[in-house]
């Protein structure tokens, strides 16, 4: 299974117009479904400080991975259009403006357009999808995203046989981000970028949600990348921007530090950052003493993905 989902569920099954006027409105009525249907994970249920409580223990698979408290993931951010630090950012993220948004999507694709999240989210097929989440910082989580295929909405652009790479642009909001008001250390706005067929790969995300309810600002409202084998700072949020192109993007992290943060950033033990081991990670929430988890190939999904870097040497190609 590449896709740990409780069920898919057709936005045609929630066609009332009114409800795509709010996006929480669309995902709490693709959620009611879900709970109607098989049941959630006793880990969710389990997190007693969320919508998810009480819900009934249904049928799921028995590598189900136990998610991090909300409350863990929500106040540990790194969003450094705010701040430099998890907490103030994570305060601070929540002047962003989110209402309305539209994103837009052009290059080398046969249908260009400027789409408001509401028309997007209506074509596509919301899921939850609960992911290892791996910083290069060495800290880690597991997420219950709510989100949809990155492929599927590339597909309905139609992406031309020229398209090779997906480049990613997070908003630009100067008079409330004070690091893009000051220009402190990265280039803005934050972009990054994918290769066409990694942007195709079933497990990537497009995110509008997470532990059953819209996305917190702080953790990339309203849509944010998810690329669960890649390091963390990848999962660019706050997309208002895809283009799709024939030559790599320059991506704000490995132009400031390409030595450190490379385009790929394929989770991998093996290789170290310059000023650390990535050998192992600290579990958010596993409490002090716990021993680290050791750090897996491509984040542990290397069954699904290892096959698209066959023609790589992982160890250069960081
Ligand atoms: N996206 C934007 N727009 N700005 C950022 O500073 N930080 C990245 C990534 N996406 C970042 C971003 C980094 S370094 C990480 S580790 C993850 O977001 C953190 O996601 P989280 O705050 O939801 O845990």
């Amino acid at each position: 299974m590449i896709i740990r989902t409780t069920k898919d569920i057709p936005a045609s099954e929630i066609t009332d117009p009114l409800v795509f006027r709010e996006r929480r409105k669309i995902i709490k009525a693709m959620l009611a479904t879900m709970v109607a249907g098989t049941g959630i994970a006793p880990a969710l249920a389990d997190n007693n400080n969320s919508a998810w409580a009480n819900l009934p223990k249904g049928d799921f698979s028995a590598d189900l991975l136990t998610p991090t408290p909300a409350e863990l993931i929500k106040n540990y951010t790194n969003y450094y259009e705010f701040a430099f630090n998890k907490q103030d950012s994570t305060k601070l993220a929540q002047n962003l403006r989110t209402d309305p948004w539209s994103v837009e999507i052009s290059g080398e694709v046969e249908n260009p357009g400027i789409f408001y999240l509401e028309d997007i989210l209506r074509q596509q097929v919301l899921q939850e999808r609960i992911y290892r989440f791996r910083c290069v910082e060495a800290w880690s989580m597991v997420v219950p995203w709510v989100g949809f295929s990155l492929g599927n909405l590339l597909k309905t652009v139609k992406p031309l046989s020229t398209a090779k790479f997906v480049k990613f642009t997070a908003v630009h909001q100067p008079d409330i981000m004070p690091r893009q008001r000051n220009n402190a250390m990265l280039e803005w706005p934050y972009v990054e970028g994918l290769r066409i067929d990694e942007a195709m790969h079933p497990l990537a995300t497009l995110a509008v949600g997470m532990y059953g309810d819209i996305l917190p600002k702080q953790n990339g409202a309203p849509l944010r990348l998810i690329v669960p084998w890649k390091y963390g700072f990848k999962n660019i949020k706050a997309i208002v921007k895809i283009e799709l192109l024939k030559r790599p993007p320059i991506t704000s992290w490995s132009q400031f530090a390409p030595k450190e943060y490379g385009f790929y950033a394929n989770v991998n033990p093996a290789v170290s950052h310059p000023r650390w081991s990535q050998n192992s990670e600290r579990q958010l929430g596993s409490g002090f003493f716990s021993p680290r988890r050791q750090t897996e190939l491509f984040n542990g999904y290397g069954e699904q993905v290892a096959s698209l870097y066959s023609d790589m040497d992982l160890r250069h190609f960081f």
